[in-house]
């Protein structure tokens, strides 16, 4: 048995000598992109590239309209300002997720609804909405987390019976499918972000995609002071920048990206399908040697999941199977053979050090009432603690743009801390 590589022994991948795929990715097609733009002066406010990757990522979509806004936590606060949503509302959502789905709701004065989610896709449970549900609730905020997909039929059923928006949050989601239909396109609103670790990045960014011209008219004003565009289809989608000057103006701030974001996102968004096409045979591939792994589980794969769409690569750990090995030591451990950190999920919302609205009277002690009611501990979320606990294991996406062989080499290094969990006992 060969000496684990945290004790001391060779790992099984060097990452110094032997690096995984570079994140992100990017060439002259950029860089030429980038240089155009700065000789163009149009350095903002609905240049040619962002009109352009706007009906772009429409098209990818599968939806009428796409909108840019500043980033995956702005597009969320505005999908619920768009929606009407404020005092007095109630929003329901997974507890575990980014710190944004929630403090996005908070943000607008409504109340988020923590609830709890399945367990062999981590995404929120449809059964737990259902138990969730008051006169106060105006809507649902479904998250396809890490590489699993919400069950969008269970939860448009409950939406359409309870007359509820629903608001995607499709942040780690750009391109996946759903019984053929793409993230975003399902509920009212999609909202993705394109942060540096998301697979369509900017290094920041987001874009909301919806059906519904009025929406996608709010939606455009309020990313952009206020100003009511008009009309999008026409004047506004040729670049002209024409906004209704009738007075007619909206309450809002300055959400907008820049030129030189677009211009990336262009360019990204072309090699968007081929690689997810890399991560889904990758993700298949290994998840299908995992599955026969003791101790170690895949994520669910829906059969209805028709395009996958991997973001972070995730699978679950259970220590009985590894000699009661911690999670945190298996976690080291397999950083320590493969060179590449390896994370927990998101920690649960309820005790989340990144969700702390108490900490936050000035803003959001609007009455004792609302203030009791937006404290994260009074929720129950078992499962989610559970996963961040126990379960969750993580690795950057970038694993997932490898070959074969790379995807050997992880597989390899479980094995490797199968066979050795006494020593790091
Ligand atoms: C699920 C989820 N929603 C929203 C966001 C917010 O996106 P951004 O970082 O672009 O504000 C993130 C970012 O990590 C996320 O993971």
């Amino acid at each position: 048995m060969s000496t684990l590589a945290i004790k001391g022994g060779s790992p099984i991948r060097d990452a110094k000598t032997n690096p995984w795929p570079a994140w992100p990715v990017w060439d002259k097609k950029e860089e030429k992109a980038l240089i155009e733009v700065l000789h163009s002066g149009v350095w903002s406010y609905n240049g040619p590239k962002e009109v352009a990757f706007n009906t772009a990522f429409a098209k990818f979509c599968g939806t009428k309209y796409s909108v840019c806004a500043a980033n995956g936590t702005v597009t969320l606060q505005l999908a619920l300002e768009a929606l009407g949503i404020g005092v007095g509302d109630e929003v329901i959502l997974p507890g575990l997720t980014w710190q944004a789905t929630a403090a996005t709701i908070i943000d607008v004065n409504a109340t988020p609804i923590l609830v709890d989610v399945c367990e062999d896709t981590w995404c929120i449970d449809p059964k737990e909405i259902e138990k969730a549900i008051t006169p106060k609730t105006k809507a649902i905020i479904p998250v396809h987390l890490y590489g699993a997909f919400a069950d969008m039929d269970a939860i448009m059923e409950i939406a359409k019976k309870h007359k509820l928006a629903v608001i995607e949050d499709c942040a780690h989601k750009h391109g996946g499918e759903w019984n053929g239909k793409k993230a975003g396109s399902i509920g009212d609103i999609g909202s993705f972000s394109y942060q540096l670790s998301k697979h369509l990045t900017a290094g920041e960014g987001g874009s909301l995609t919806t059906n519904n011209y009025e929406l996608t008219e709010k939606l455009d004003a309020l990313r952009n002071c206020g100003r009511r565009p008009e009309p999008i289809n026409e004047e506004a989608d040729k670049g002209a920048g024409v906004y209704s000057d009738d007075g007619n103006f909206y309450q809002s701030g300055n959400y907008r990206i820049t030129e030189f974001q677009a211009a990336i996102l262009l360019e990204g968004l072309k090699r968007l399908p081929g690689q997810n096409k890399i991560r889904e045979e990758n993700g298949d591939y290994i998840n299908s040697l995992i599955s026969e792994m003791p101790g170690i589980k895949p994520m669910k794969r829906d059969a209805r999941e028709t395009k996958k769409a991997y973001f972070n690569f995730a699978f679950r750990y259970h220590k009985e199977n590894f000699k009661n090995l911690p999670i945190e030591k298996f976690r080291e451990a397999l950083e320590a053979e493969i060179g590449i950190s390896v994370e927990p999920s998101y920690e649960p919302l309820n005790k989340c050090s990144l969700y702390v609205p108490l900490t936050k009277p000035s803003r959001y002690k609007l009455n004792e009432e609302y203030w009791n009611d937006i404290n994260p501990a009074r929720f129950k979320l078992p499962i989610c603690e559970r996963i961040y606990n126990e379960e969750s294991i993580c690795l950057h996406h970038k694993v997932l743009m490898g070959t074969k062989n790379d995807m050997d080499i992880i597989i390899k290094a479980i094995k490797k801390i199968y066979d050795s969990a006494e020593e790091l006992l």
